[in-house]
């Protein structure tokens, strides 16, 4: 295939998608915000989400969030840096989460994992981290707040490598932490850079660069601390992994870097060597085979995420998509893969640090939303090239949150019927029905309990109904691979209930492992999987 040249090649080629992740109070708005900083995107830290100021930059769109004071969408953020244009795909920070945060992920080309070194890998970081994982995609850590007391180093990487299984390489090794916090030592560029605390919020000035044998270093770093470093530089080098791009690249290996993103401090060195050490949009997979954004003229992007009623007073609803190959024009024509016909892609926007806008033309890398007549689907491709692909689909994640829903009104079956359909349909939640009964019974699972709030409130505000939701003591399900069983014969235990899902697959809830065990083992042969496919 022929080389992609021009303007198109030059903008893909300075393009890098990241999605940030992290458990809440990590610090990853504060970390988006000195980004933005430094790309001039923003004028003033604090405008991506203040908590206390309940500013919310980019998706206030719905009650709930401002009532809750947290961010239930992703967005998405683009500004230069250095020659590069960066996207950064913002990942809901609350510890409810939706089934958009693991497809955000799915449109992302590395990730940045960022984590609180008083506190070591938590919780959602653990469960985003397996969805990078399995895409294989570089993973960056920062670990946040130095300026307070810390966890060893030596531990916090190891939590990471056991936790996540992966290997870490530290690019650079704090010295000290909280008040006795005095920098990082750099070890590629074998130098000191200290740390002061008095940047809050602007830009990094000159960061002092000291070699370690440098006289100077007695006056600014305390003897012990001196002596503690060198210690853990020399077990470092003897037994820490060493840096390896290719690793890096496959998603094997971490680099790992420390920082402050309150104070300001490891931002910019960070954004660095982050920027050299990723690449600009990589083939993605396509029923065609491999489709490269160096080779591939033609626009080609997937919808990664719908959401409706962004903008009340319009009742829209809008496609996200990831573009991966080409140029976007404002208005142009696109065949529309799993519609079966073109489209033209009306009122294109990028979501910036504090508003939406208008976009003229976007390339491969860039996340664009446009309007959506209700055509689209998670996972659809949209593409100009004569030879037409889709891209692989983006799989559907298993809910851990399951409730029986009703309509109060009985009189409103239709309107909730709707509702409910038109809501999972955005990818949202996912609904099941009682194996053997018919339509009576809906039963909701969420992969984030904050969903069935936004369920129940959207149900009542844009489709008028009320609901009664009764929570489910499941936590897990299966959905069954082999076509030639009897649902009905599975000798299932006391606690585990049949489903099917809109696609009429049968599926089975549990409550426990230990039952989804117990019923692989009393059926012979039984083929359960994780993953809708
Ligand atoms: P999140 O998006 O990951 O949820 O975290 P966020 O950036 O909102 O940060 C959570 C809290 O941690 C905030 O304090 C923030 O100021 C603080 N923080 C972030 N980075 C650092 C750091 O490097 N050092 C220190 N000491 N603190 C940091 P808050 O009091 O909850 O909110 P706010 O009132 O400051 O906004």
């Amino acid at each position: 295939m022929s080389q992609i040249i021009g303007e198109v090649k030059k903008q893909i080629e300075k393009r890098r998608t990241f999605a940030i992740i992290s458990h809440p109070d990590a610090g990853k708005t504060t970390l988006t915000e000195k980004f933005l900083l430094y790309g001039g995107a923003i004028n003033q830290a604090g405008s991506v989400k203040g908590k206390a100021t309940a500013k919310h930059a980019v998706s206030d769109w719905m009650e709930i969030e401002k009532e809750r004071g947290i961010s239930v969408t992703s967005s998405v953020l683009q500004f230069s840096y250095g020659g590069y244009c960066i996207n950064i795909l913002d990942t809901p920070g609350h510890q409810d989460f939706s089934e958009d945060t693991y497809r955000t992920l799915m449109a992302a080309d590395s990730a940045v994992m960022v984590i609180d070194a008083s506190k070591g890998v938590e919780a959602q970081t653990r469960k985003l981290f397996k969805v990078c994982t399995m895409r294989h995609i570089p993973i960056f850590t920062f670990i946040n707040k130095m300026d307070r007391e810390a966890m060893d180093t030596f531990e916090l990487l190891d939590d990471i490598e056991t936790e996540l299984g992966i290997a870490t390489c530290p690019v650079n090794w704090p010295i000290g932490s909280g008040k006795e916090f005095r920098g990082v030592y750099d070890r590629t560029g074998e130098k000191v850079e200290l740390f002061s605390d008095t940047r809050k919020g602007t830009i990094q000035g000159e960061v002092k660069k000291v070699p370690l044998s440098d006289p100077e270093l007695c006056g600014l770093i305390s003897d012990s601390q001196r002596k503690k470093l060198e210690e853990e530089i020399e077990l470092l080098d003897g037994a820490g992994a060493e840096f390896d791009q290719e690793l890096v690249s496959k998603g094997e290996l971490s680099p790992v870097f420390f920082g402050s993103a309150l104070t300001n401090f490891g931002v910019e060195t960070f954004l660095q060597h982050f920027l050299q050490m990723t690449t600009f949009p990589l083939p993605r997979m396509s029923d065609k085979g491999w489709i490269n954004p160096m080779e591939e003229e033609a626009f080609s992007a997937f919808v990664f995420k719908i959401q409706a009623n962004m903008n009340r007073a319009h009742r829209d609803r809008i496609a996200f998509m990831r573009i991966c190959s080409g140029a976007f024009e404002a208005g142009m024509e696109v065949y529309h893969m799993q519609g079966g016909r073109k489209v033209r892609l009306s009122q294109p926007q990028q979501l910036m640090a504090s508003e939406r806008k208008m976009i003229e033309k976007a390339y491969g890398g860039d996340i664009i939303g446009v309007f959506d007549p209700g055509i689209f689907s998670i996972g659809d491709t949209l593409t100009t090239a004569g030879d037409r692909f889709s891209y692989e689909g983006i799989p559907t994640f298993a809910p851990e949150h399951f409730a029986r829903v009703r309509q109060v009104d009985t009189m409103k079956r239709k309107q909730f019927i709707k509702g409910i359909n038109q809501i999972a349909q955005e990818g949202a939640i996912q609904i099941f029905q009682e194996f053997n009964t018919g339509m009576e019974e809906i039963i909701v699972g969420v992969v984030g309990v904050l969903q069935f709030d936004v369920l129940k409130y959207r149900l009542e505000n844009e489709y008028n109904v009320e609901i009664r939701m009764d929570n489910l003591p499941y936590e897990y399900i299966r959905w069954i691979d082999n076509t030639d069983i009897d649902v009905g014969k599975i000798i299932g235990t006391s606690d585990m209930k049949r489903v099917k899902d809109l696609k009429e697959r049968p599926l089975l809830l549990f409550v426990n492992e230990w039952s989804i065990r117990m019923t692989q083992e009393r059926n012979d042969g039984l083929v359960l999987t994780e993953f809708a496919r």
